[in-house]
């Protein structure tokens, strides 16, 4: 199987975790900014646990400090992945990043962020929606401030609201009026829970936040009667082995619980969540998933319908993918 060609649609993929250190590195050298502690010897991202994950992350994202470089970061990020066999990509914006919370800068890099999939989709042929998210240990206040931008900018080319950060800070019962106004707006929801934290994470937020899909959710095995709800109720996980693996949820693909929840009926859909921080591309993910599980071209058929039947987009755009 040519791992690369094989068309791919990933639902999760954080735009600014799918910075290259390279491309971090020449805004850094344009900007004059010294990023201590960033990268390591060789160059990758140095982190050793999720908590250290975050704190590069942030520290990686200072040198990004306008629309114009975002669009410069979503058109590298798109010919990648276009480049990897990907179709179709969802990709985790965040208003407190993107402008800090500010609603005119949040509307200017949207537009930046739009043209760069326009472009991409007219260069490439790749079809991209945004997810904008929620940072959770930035706090309520500053969750319900992202979803009134979002609500604010919902349309074509925004199409969901999410939460990434810290799963261990606060209670998701803190962001209910968040999701609420993202909702309201007509966004799709999904959130991260049952990454770091189990099975009572995932339990969370399905009993408060109107999600569709759950980011990662994997956790959930921990718990047999939650796995058979997420079946029951066709709950899409947003899967992201390597990521998992990298950041020791699992200490080998084999232990990895994706075969057992879709085994027991559970949607689920395979994507890498920040690839360079995590070492993985979507190619990578699916060669794994053979050698591990022996998914071949069927399988892999499978879940992109899946992914494509959950996709934040219009129906046409979904019958284009499909
Ligand atoms: N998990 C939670 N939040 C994140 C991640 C992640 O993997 N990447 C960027 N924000
Ligand atoms: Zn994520």
């Amino acid at each position: 199987m040519n791992w690369a060609t094989i068309p791919k649609v990933e639902l999760h993929l954080h735009l600014e975790g799918a910075a290259p250190p390279e491309f971090i590195r020449q805004l850094a050298r344009e900007k004059n900014v010294e990023l201590p502690g960033v990268f390591d010897e060789k160059g990758a991202y140095r982190w050793t646990d999720f908590a250290e994950f975050l704190r590069t992350y942030a520290a990686a994202c200072s040198v990004l400090q306008g629309p114009e470089d975002f669009g410069r970061l979503a058109q590298a990020v798109l010919e990648t992945s276009a480049g990897d066999g990907v179709i179709y990509t969802e990709i985790f914006i965040a208003p407190d990043i993107c402008g800090g919370g500010d609603k005119v800068a949040w509307g200017e890099y949207l537009a930046a962020l739009t043209e760069a999939a326009r472009s991409a989709q007219a260069s490439h042929g790749i079809v991209a929606r945004f997810i904008s998210t929620c940072i959770r240990n930035h706090g309520a206040e500053a969750a319900e401030n992202a979803a009134r931008l979002s609500a604010g900018t919902a349309g074509e080319m925004l199409t969901g609201f999410g939460m990434g950060g810290e799963e261990r800070f606060g209670s998701v019962q803190d962001y209910v009026k968040a999701f609420a106004i993202a909702a309201e707006a007509g966004l799709e929801i999904t959130s991260h829970a049952g990454e770091i934290c189990g099975a009572e994470s995932v339990r969370e937020t399905l009993e408060h936040l109107p999600v569709s899909r759950i980011g990662h959710g994997v956790r959930a095995i921990e718990d047999p009667e939650l796995v058979k709800r997420l079946a029951d109720e066709e709950i899409v996980l947003e899967v992201n082995p390597g990521s998992n693996i990298a950041l020791s949820v699992y200490d080998r693909w084999e232990a990895h619980p994706i075969q057992k929840l879709r085994d027991a009926g559970v949607p689920v859909t395979v994507s890498t969540d920040d690839p360079p921080y995590f070492h993985t591309d979507m190619p990578r993910e699916y060669r794994r998933l053979h050698e591990v599980f022996g998914w071949d071209a069927e399988d892999f058929r499978a879940i992109n319908l899946t992914a494509a039947h959950a996709a934040f987009c219009d129906e046409k755009t979904r019958s284009e993918i499909i």
